[in-house]
């Protein structure tokens, strides 16, 4: 037998990590209380009105939904995506400035394979989605991430970067309820950042997973409203209509959408069809809407009682995040404290959740954890925040012994 692994492409043999597959299998655990993977609720997917439609389409005989698509998506979803586009950011792309995507990380992989060649830098937050950092590690980039605090990325350190020399070719950011840590970049830090993007000529890539799930007040602008020039924004449906329909944008300059539907043609060629026109009778109803409003206050429920939980059970010398809106809390432990090593006795214990190192690229985060509150029955989690706290306290005690 030849020995496959000498047999893989050099750019595959780099170390991306287990990363996203240890935590989907996680995910199937049925005897933990577990705050791991970022799922949503599947109390908040679409209910018997899908089948309705769907029989809608199939009696129409609209062949479009059997069909293969054109690859940047199929007319009326596009017409549908962009008019929502416009009216959430305030902004319509244009024809050329719009592609439907088989999710937000296809687009991921679409920037990279159109942007990156080995050795490329590419600046992220630091925690980041790790989905992010495997999909330019892919691709053979230098990953390196900037320091956020409450508002978001730092954009004082970016400009110490930027002046260290060497222009990142993308900066990739999650402005709104950030995976893992739920902070929200401030207003006055979105205007920096595009105008730091402006002035060295690197692409912005903000992905807006979360934007739609702010559980008060106004939504900030996006990036990409305020400087669509140098902007990409790349969103998802995983989160506002269901995951398993795998759809996604991408709406950034003409020029770059129109080489990130060349990269598409020979990855999957198109977004599925079907799901395409799912969505878009489902959207032209209103559903997404109401789907949306019920996700809301079912993720901001979760999100209160993790906090209380938190401030009535954590030891001193733990702090957290207190996220506005999304799936995440992120939590930083005393230092010493290794959250790898918490997570097994933790799930000896019946409680999971993600450590935090694989969120940053270069091994920081070790004191550091994400609970994910967007798919754990609403009385687990004083439970669940019950039986870790005591064990945080003691792997602070034996660190501060060490
Ligand atoms: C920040 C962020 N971007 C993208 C994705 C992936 O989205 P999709 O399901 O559309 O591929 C996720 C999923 O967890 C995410 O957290």
């Amino acid at each position: 037998m030849p020995r496959w692994e000498d047999r893989f492409a050099a750019r595959t043999r780099e170390e991306v990590g287990a990363g996203l597959g240890s935590i989907l299998a996680l995910s199937t655990a049925t005897d933990l209380i577990s705050f791991s993977g970022g799922f949503p609720d599947p109390a908040t997917f679409p209910g018997p009105v899908l089948a309705e439609i769907l029989g809608n389409l199939i009696d129409a005989g609209d062949a479009s939904a059997m069909q293969y698509a054109p690859t940047p998506g199929l007319p009326g979803p596009r017409a549908f995506i962009a008019a929502r586009l416009e009216r959430l950011e305030g902004r319509r792309p244009e024809e050329q400035e719009l592609l439907v995507t088989s999710g937000a990380i296809e687009a991921l992989e679409l920037l990279s394979k159109t942007f990156l060649d080995p050795g490329d830098l590419v600046l992220v937050e630091g925690p980041t989605y790790l989905g992010a950092i495997m999909a330019f590690r892919s691709f053979q980039a230098d990953v390196e991430c900037l320091p956020i605090d409450h508002d978001g990325l730092d954009p004082d350190a970016l400009e110490r970067r930027l002046a260290a020399g060497r222009v990142p070719k993308l900066l990739y950011t999650i402005p709104d309820h950030q995976n893992p840590a739920g902070v929200t970049l401030s207003a006055e830090r979105r205007r920096v950042l595009v105008e730091l993007s402006r002035r060295h000529g690197f692409l912005l890539v903000e992905d807006v997973a979360y934007r739609e799930l702010g559980f008060a007040g106004a939504r900030l602008p996006s990036l990409w409203s305020l400087a669509p020039d140098t902007v990409v924004q790349i969103g998802t449906f995983s989160k506002t209509f269901f995951p398993g329909v795998r759809l996604g944008w991408g709406a950034g300059p003409a020029k770059v959408v129109a080489k990130l539907v060349l990269a598409k043609q020979n990855t999957d060629q198109c977004a599925g069809a079907l799901g395409q026109r799912l969505l878009e009778e489902y959207g032209r109803r209103g559903l997404l809407e109401e789907q949306n409003a019920r996700a809301v206050s079912l993720y901001g429920r979760r999100c209160s009682l993790l906090v209380d939980a938190l401030e009535a059970h954590m030891p001193d010398g733990v702090a957290w995040t207190r996220p506005r809106g999304g799936f995440f809390c992120w939590l930083t432990l005393p230092d010493g404290v290794d959250a790898a090593k918490l997570s097994e006795t933790a799930m000896a214990e019946g409680v999971a959740f993600v450590p935090g190192a694989p969120f940053f690229p270069d091994g920081r985060g070790r004191n550091n954890l994400r609970l994910a509150f967007s798919r754990i029955d609403d009385e687990l989690i004083p439970q669940g925040v019950r039986r870790l706290a005591p064990l945080i306290a003691r792997a602070a005690k034996e660190a501060e012994q060490r």
